[in-house]
């Protein structure tokens, strides 16, 4: 090979690898890490990328050169010479790719493995997907459910993932880390947050109509501050539920002296922290979701459904098949929905819909 050949070759790697490397480094293709797994998947991917511009820089190379140099003649209609292996090259194209992806397996499961190791002290979140919204509870904060995953800055969390009807997702991309919820199964997800703030935590498996609006956030806050909301939650909770509830708490219980709350304001938040926002319109609870029944319109769908309006509410939450508005369709509102709740809870938003409906019936 001529000294000549072997400079246009290299000179063509370095015009192809420079092209490559400014693809992968000008526009932002990763979102700022705000997790410890997100900076370790960030390396993974920059590890491939490197390797991958390597390689398409000696591919691309090789075959600008020999389109330029050993282009055929006009009237040339001939094949080639006849090449009959060259151990050398052999060995070549297969050594180094056996390094290249031997390395990129060793680097992936050292991530995996650092990525899923929990510390001592990991707070666990357990998380239900219906459709079409999540709900994040915490045991150990006697099960306060909130519909926005709340977590502290720098521990280590485990999510608990259990779905009520079909395949869902969990993803905040932020943190980098993904897993399937799936009936019938726990999954878990171990993420440690390193950056305060608000991330999007979206369903990525397409799980019905409200797919789309199946989203929510994970919001980073201090520790300090997150111990502050757990225990404002649980004062909430032990308040909607008539201060009774003292049972299995590993924290001293704060519930005596809160003032009472009635019985709508206490179905208010079983409306908000069971997701049905995501789906409902209800102007009592700033609600603008479209894919059920508007439920400032309860009052004149009681009348089409020819039933009083408090059963009616009742059963429709119960039994959200038994009656179906016209223009809605059948198998949306999760079957089980009505026995995720106690039934304080049940009666609560059964309260608060019918005073919301009423109220909004009378404008
Ligand atoms: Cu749940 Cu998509």
């Amino acid at each position: 090979m001529r000294r000549g050949s072997i400079a246009a070759l290299l000179g063509l790697a370095l015009i192809a690898g420079g092209v490559a490397t400014a693809v992968a480094l000008v526009p932002t293709w990763l979102p700022e890490d705000a997790s410890q797994q997100a900076g370790r998947i960030a390396f993974t991917f920059w590890f491939v990328i490197a390797i991958c511009i390597f390689i398409f820089a000696i591919v691309a190379a090789v075959l600008v050169y020999a389109v330029m140099k050993f282009r055929v003649q006009e009237d040339d209609f001939e094949d080639g010479p006849p090449i009959h292996g060259h151990t050398g090259l052999e060995i070549t194209w297969t050594v180094i790719p056996f390094l290249m992806v031997t390395a990129i397996a060793i680097v992936s499961a050292i991530v995996l493995s650092r990525n899923d190791a929990q510390a001592k002290d990991t707070l666990r979140v357990d998380v239900v997907a219906q459709q079409f919204a999540f709900t994040f509870s915490y045991p150990d904060a006697r099960n306060v459910t909130s519909p926005v995953l709340m977590l502290p800055k720098g521990r280590s969390v485990e999510l608990y993932m259990r779905s009520y009807d079909v395949i869902h997702s969990v993803f905040v991309p932020e943190f980098s880390v993904k897993e399937d919820v799936v009936p019938g199964l726990v999954t878990q997800l171990h993420v440690t947050p390193t950056r305060l703030g608000s991330f999007p935590l979206e369903c990525t498996e397409l799980c019905g109509l409200g797919h789309s609006l199946m989203r929510s956030q994970a919001v980073v806050v201090e520790p300090s501050a997150f111990d502050a909301w757990l225990k404002k939650q649980e004062k909430a909770a032990g308040a909607s539920a008539g201060g009774t509830s003292t049972t299995s708490t590993t924290s001293t219980s704060t519930t005596s002296s809160t003032t009472p709350i009635s019985p709508a304001q206490a179905g208010l938040t079983v409306f908000n922290s069971n997701g049905c926002s995501a789906c409902h319109t209800l102007s009592a609870a700033n609600a603008t979701g479209k894919v059920g029944p508007d439920l400032d319109n309860l009052v004149s769908y009681a009348k089409t459904a020819k039933q009083p309006l408090e059963s009616f509410v009742h059963q429709s939450i119960v039994d959200p098949n038994a009656y179906i508005q016209p223009g809605y369709q059948k198998n949306i509102m999760p079957a089980t929905f009505g026995q995720s709740l106690t039934k304080e809870q049940l009666d609560h938003l059964v309260t608060f819909l019918v005073q919301s409906a009423q109220k909004s019936g009378n404008k």
